[in-house]
């Protein structure tokens, strides 16, 4: 089931992936502050200077500069997602930004091995896309440090 699901999502934001970010910013235009309730789950990381913060389902990274802003050079932000198209835009915009403190990984968010040490897990308009994302933020809970934190966005 997961495979055929997998698939569906793959070919859906395979389509979406190069106008993603124009689109996703149409909703404002409905009155929908999508930009606002991104700056408020980032927020709630609480990020400092050198954190590392994971993203579940990044697809182009349009949060990426959010976390820049707190964690500075020395963070890391380690973005997940299952769709290649839409890694192809996030590595596009790493590279328009000259980051060297992002890494990308092409998984199945369920298929992840956290590692440990991980100040901050975020996932942001994705995880309703997941029947098993209680196991997921599970498995990143427990390899959040002391007073890590996780927002979750829907
Ligand atoms: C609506 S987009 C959200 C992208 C980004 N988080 C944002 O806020 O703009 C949903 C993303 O979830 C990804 N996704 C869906 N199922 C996934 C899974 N099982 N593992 C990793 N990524 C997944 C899709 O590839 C897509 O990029």
């Amino acid at each position: 089931m997961n495979a055929s699901l997998n698939q569906e999502i793959i070919e859906i934001y395979r389509k979406r992936a190069q106008n993603y970010d124009i689109t996703a910013n149409l909703y404002y235009l409905l009155g929908y502050r999508e930009w606002a309730y991104r700056q408020k789950a980032v927020d709630a990381l609480h990020l400092q200077p050198g954190d590392t913060v994971i993203e579940i389902a990044c697809g182009t990274g349009l949060n990426f500069s959010l976390y820049q802003e707190a964690i500075g050079l020395q963070g890391k932000i380690i973005g997940l997602d299952l769709t290649d198209a839409m890694l192809t835009q996030a590595r596009q915009r790493i590279q328009g930004n000259g980051w060297e403190n992002v890494e990308l990984v092409h998984t199945d968010a369920r298929n992840y091995a956290f590692p440990t040490g991980v100040n901050a897990i975020i996932s942001t308009y994705a995880l309703s896309l997941i029947p098993e994302s209680d196991q997921i933020l599970e498995k990143g809970v427990n390899a959040l440090t002391s007073g890590g934190r996780l927002a979750l966005l829907e």
